[in-house]
Order: structure tokens, then sequence, then C-alpha cells
């Protein structure tokens, strides 16, 4: 693929300022300046540099950011900054988009990609894909209310009780919880029903995606291809 084409895919601006930035020679590869905006590249393991920082190429961008608190999921935030703020512009040229939502006090785990066929499957209902909330409560976690989230409890959308698929005391006043729905504001509306209230909420685990221990607040890095399939797994097929 021509050099200026391959920035163009990966989010760097349009056709023609892509070809500009090969021509000024901000682009390196394998340590080398090339500036020939139309030079032949293979893209397979291909990583590039733009002034400086590495990119890989990827033909569809999937991500995992460290959700901080303080940022929405939506596109267009009302009260306060979008998630898609923390991503470098080329991401966000890229149209990435958040894989389900988590609100704007919750932190951890997102995923973010720009294929939407690949969100469609993650966010639906028929594909069983676990996640894991680490829960902080205001009261104390009773044994009666770990059963009632493992038996199901009712929420207000929805005459079907909705279960936990996992819950485990982790401390006075701490559970986890997994999940494999995503209603709005689940997991607190199913504390509640359950008799206590989230303090604080925290996403570990996405399908068998875990959040880095070493990923900030804030910090992002790029999903590899073998955990896309890892996240598959996380997923049992799809029950109609
Ligand atoms: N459930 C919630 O209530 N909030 C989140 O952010 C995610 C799951």
């Amino acid at each position: 693929m021509h050099l200026a084409q391959i920035l163009f895919t990966q989010g760097f601006g349009t056709r023609r300022l892509c070809a500009g930035i090969v021509a000024a020679g901000r682009v390196r590869i394998g340590g080398h300046v090339v500036d020939d905006p139309q030079a032949d590249i293979a893209t397979e393991d291909l990583v590039f540099e733009v002034e400086g920082r590495p990119w890989p190429y990827r033909e569809r961008a999937l991500l995992m950011l460290h959700k901080p608190a303080g940022y929405e999921c939506s596109q267009k935030p009302r009260h306060h900054p979008s998630v898609l703020s923390l991503l470098p512009q080329p991401l966000r040229n890229r149209g990435v988009q958040p894989v389900g939502r988590l609100d704007e006090d919750t932190t951890g785990l997102l995923l973010l990609t720009d294929d939407g066929a690949l969100i469609h499957r993650l966010t639906s209902p028929k594909w069983h894909v676990p996640k894991v909330y680490e829960i902080g409560t205001k009261h104390p976690v009773t044994d009666e209310q770990i059963a009632r989230l493992l038996a199901g409890v009712v929420l207000d959308d929805d005459p079907a009780p909705v279960r936990a698929a996992a819950c485990e005391r982790t401390g006075e006043q701490a559970l986890t919880l997994t999940l494999t729905e995503g209603k709005y504001h689940q997991v607190k509306r199913m504390v509640a029903a359950a008799g206590n209230r989230v303090e604080t909420l925290h996403r570990s685990r996405f399908g068998a995606l875990q959040l880095p221990p070493e990923l900030p607040p804030g910090g992002w890095r790029w999903v590899q291809a073998r955990d896309i399939e890892a996240v598959n797994a996380g997923a049992p097929a799809a029950r109609d």
C-alpha cells in the first residue's frame, strides 16, 4: 500500500494532508525516513513512526482504556469530557467508539474500536460476554444480599429477574459481581434492589481481557489480535 494511503487509513487526516506529512520527511520506517508518499510498503506487522511516535498498522483499531472517573462514554458528552478526548487524534479520526458504556463515575476497563460489527457482537445480548465489576458499597455486604444477586432481582424496567453470573464478598463493604448483560446502570440498580448501595464501581474484566495493573487511569493500549480472540473466547456461542 502506498505510504500516504497507509497514513490515511490510520487516521492521520485527508489524503492530501497524509501525502504532505510523508513528503515533509516526518515518517520513518525501520529507523529511516521515507519521504515518498507513493512508496509501496507491506502493511503486515508494519510499525511506522510519525514524528518519532510509533504506530502499528491496524486494519481495524481495537484498544483498551483505563477509564478514569469524570469522563463520559457518550459521543456528545453533556457534563464531563468524553473518554475519546483521552485518545490521540488519529484514533479519534478513525472513529473509534466505546464498546458499551460505563457511567461517568465508573472506572476501569473500556474497550474501544472502529469495527462496528465487533461492537455489535460484543454488546449484543445474544452473546453472553462476562464483565467483572469490583464494587465498594455504602453498607456492609450481607449473605442475604449475595444470595439475592445470585438468585435474581427485578429491576424497574423489566419484570424478568436479572441475576449475577457470579458474586462474592471481597471485603466488609466490597463485592465482585460478574454480569453477562449490559442494561442501563445495571450494577447500581441490582445492588440497590438487593438492599445495598454502590459507592464505587470499577470494571476489571471484559470477556477474557483483564485490565493490566500497570495501565494507569487515563492510559490506553492496543489490544493484540490474539487478545481479540481472547475476547471471543470469553463469550460462549450465541444462544437464541
Ligand atoms: N453498571 C452500572 O451501574 N454502571 C456502569 O458503569 C456499568 C455497569
